[in-house]
């Protein structure tokens, strides 16, 4: 009884409970799969981006290497940025950090001419890995330096005889590097070992706000949608459901008190329709009914 104190309300908020719920779903979800997808995304860009700047290190290394060193050395010359692939990559790194801050192109060494080369935080630990793993094509991993997240590929440096020449015995190094840079380190390197690394870091985006903005995008588009999805779904149960049954209760509680003229027609294919129509025959049917009793009464009371 209590449905028809209050008609259809029971019906839209069952559809109302049924739609709330896939919304809440869909929004929780929504927050899981954005992290997944972003943080493939940005490691994958870093990546890309790393692997750019890692050859464009090496590029300059190889026009030391292939180029000016055999020139200028067979002419006596030890111009170290000419000379020296290290130290050209040095100086690309650090015009590259002018233009572009966010990236890190580092030359390190425990034993170093500069002592601005000297690894920092967890390039320490890059460089006893690569010593300790022997590994010759490096390492790449994510870590941060200075309060920033990179993701970094680390090569070792190995000394060769021919670092020697400046990283050897600091009487023979030439004039202009002890004068620049003392004679206490740097030097002493031997042949064959790992002294140092090359660090190429690139900045990984800051995967929880990335997450953070994407995530209120999608589910302000979730919740757009499903208000659209409610209002068309209110209209179309008030429209299809509530109304003819509120109908086909009216009839019914005309019925109940007695013989109802009020024919119910409707000419749907569906299930209210065919509700209508079974209840159309058994007003007939109760209107028949009806008639029969009155006549066998009045039969009675006229014998
Ligand atoms: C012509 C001299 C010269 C030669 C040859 C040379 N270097 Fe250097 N190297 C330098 C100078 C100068 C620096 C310091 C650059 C700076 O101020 O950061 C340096 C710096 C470095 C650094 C950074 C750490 C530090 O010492 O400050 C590494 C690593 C390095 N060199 C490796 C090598 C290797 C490996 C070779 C041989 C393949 C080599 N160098 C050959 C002159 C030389």
């Amino acid at each position: 009884m209590e449905a028809e104190s209050v008609p259809g309300r029971s019906v839209s908020s069952a559809f109302h409970r049924a739609l709330l719920l896939i919304y809440l779903v869909s929004a929780l979800a929504v927050v899981p799969i954005i992290y997944f997808f972003t943080k493939n995304e940005l490691f994958a860009q870093a990546n890309k981006e790393l692997k750019l700047l890692v050859d464009v290190v090496s590029s300059a290394r190889a026009i030391v290497k292939d180029k000016t060193r055999p020139y200028f050395l067979a002419k006596g010359e030890f111009f170290s940025p000419v000379v020296s692939s290290t130290v050209m990559a040095k100086e690309l790194a650090t015009q590259f950090h002018k233009l572009q801050p966010a990236y890190m192109v580092r030359m390190i060494s425990d034993n170093p001419l500069n002592a601005e080369n000297l690894p920092e935080g967890m390039e320490k630990d890059v460089l006893d890995a690569l010593r300790r793993g022997g590994n010759d094509k490096g390492v790449i991993q994510q870590g941060s330096i200075r309060g920033k997240t990179y993701l970094m590929s680390a090569v070792p440096t190995k000394v060769h005889d021919d670092c020697l020449m400046c990283h050897g015995d600091p009487a023979a190094a030439p004039a202009d590097i002890t004068a620049k840079y003392g004679t206490t380190s740097g030097f002493g390197w031997q042949s064959g070992s790992i002294i140092g690394a090359t660090i190429v870091g690139v900045p990984i985006a800051d995967l929880n706000t990335a997450v953070m903005v994407r995530s209120g995008i999608v589910i302000g588009i979730i919740t757009i949608l499903f208000a659209g999805v409610l209002i068309v779904l209110n209209r179309v149960v008030q429209g299809n459901i509530i109304q003819p049954i509120l109908g086909i209760t009216e009839a019914a509680r005309a019925v109940s008190l007695g013989r109802s003229n009020a024919p119910l027609t409707s000419d749907r294919d569906d299930e209210i329709g065919a509700l209508t129509r079974a209840f159309e025959l058994m007003r007939r049917s109760i209107n028949i009914a009806t008639d029969q009793i009155a006549r066998l009464s009045r039969n009675r009371t006229d014998r």
